[in-house]
């Protein structure tokens, strides 16, 4: 398998196609950033930590019957994936309140969601991710209405098998992202899942041990996603 052009570069991972068309490499780089891309800054090992990190949850989600993209880890910074047609739509389901759900309906932080609850945004940066619903997806074209249903079912999924796992090392699965594609008409897992796409607490402090520490400027934030890591077991040298 050989490493062809870049197709596009993200805000902390590009994406390069390879010699076989149903598969793509995805590079986990150092950059980090926050609020729309305001916030930027290089993270040393961070790249390689959520690469790692990535393949570990993969696995785990594989494991459970969840089908995702996710082939193998090729290297520190590069993992191989399927090639899909990403769908634009970004889902959240939260377990305790935080960030934009608090500044948006003024709640306090921290408070368990029961039952979690389940949200959508359209992965637009120029629009600034807005919030959508199905309604709005299914009209603008972004899924159709057996895609979303196939997204919430799966994020949802998701939650059962990563919340156990997470309370298993001491910690909270507080809310997280995925994002979903189409690969050859089945609904796939995509992106990644790391400390940067959700949030982390430690489950008797409630320290924050996710992107919220780079967004914050609360600092030791590599460092905190290595503690993670090392709580699940996982090895980064
Ligand atoms: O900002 P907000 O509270 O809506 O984020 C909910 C969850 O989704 C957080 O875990 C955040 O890290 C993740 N997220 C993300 N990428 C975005 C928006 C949110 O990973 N573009």
């Amino acid at each position: 398998m050989e490493k062809r052009e870049e197709l596009y570069s993200g805000k902390a991972k590009s994406v390069f196609k390879t010699d076989d068309a149903d598969l793509l490499i995805l590079e986990f780089r150092d950059d980090t950033s926050a609020f729309d891309g305001k916030k930027k800054e290089q993270l040393d090992r961070k790249g390689k930590v959520n690469n790692i990190f990535n393949a570990f949850i993969m696995e785990k989600l594989k494991e459970a019957g969840i089908p995702t993209h996710f082939e193998k880890r090729l290297n520190d910074r590069e993992a191989l994936v399927k090639c899909m047609k990403m769908l634009p739509v970004e889902c959240v389901v939260r377990n305790i309140s935080a960030g934009s759900l608090c500044k948006r309906l003024g709640v306090e932080e921290g408070q368990t969601l029961n039952p979690p609850t389940y949200e959508l945004f359209l992965k637009n940066d120029a629009q600034g991710d807005p919030m959508i619903n199905e309604a709005l997806a299914i009209t603008f074209g972004w899924a159709t209405e057996d895609q979303l249903k196939e997204m919430k079912r799966l994020t949802y999924e998701v939650n059962g098998v990563l919340q156990r796992l997470f309370a298993d090392a001491g910690l909270l699965l507080v809310d997280y992202k995925l994002e979903f594609g189409d690969f050859h008409g089945q609904i796939t897992l995509g992106d990644e899942f790391s400390p940067d796409g959700c949030r982390l607490w430690d489950a008797k402090t409630r320290e924050k041990l996710d992107k919220d520490r780079f967004r914050q400027g609360l600092g030791g934030v590599v460092e905190a996603y290595e503690e993670v890591g090392r709580r699940l077991g996982i090895q980064f040298d």
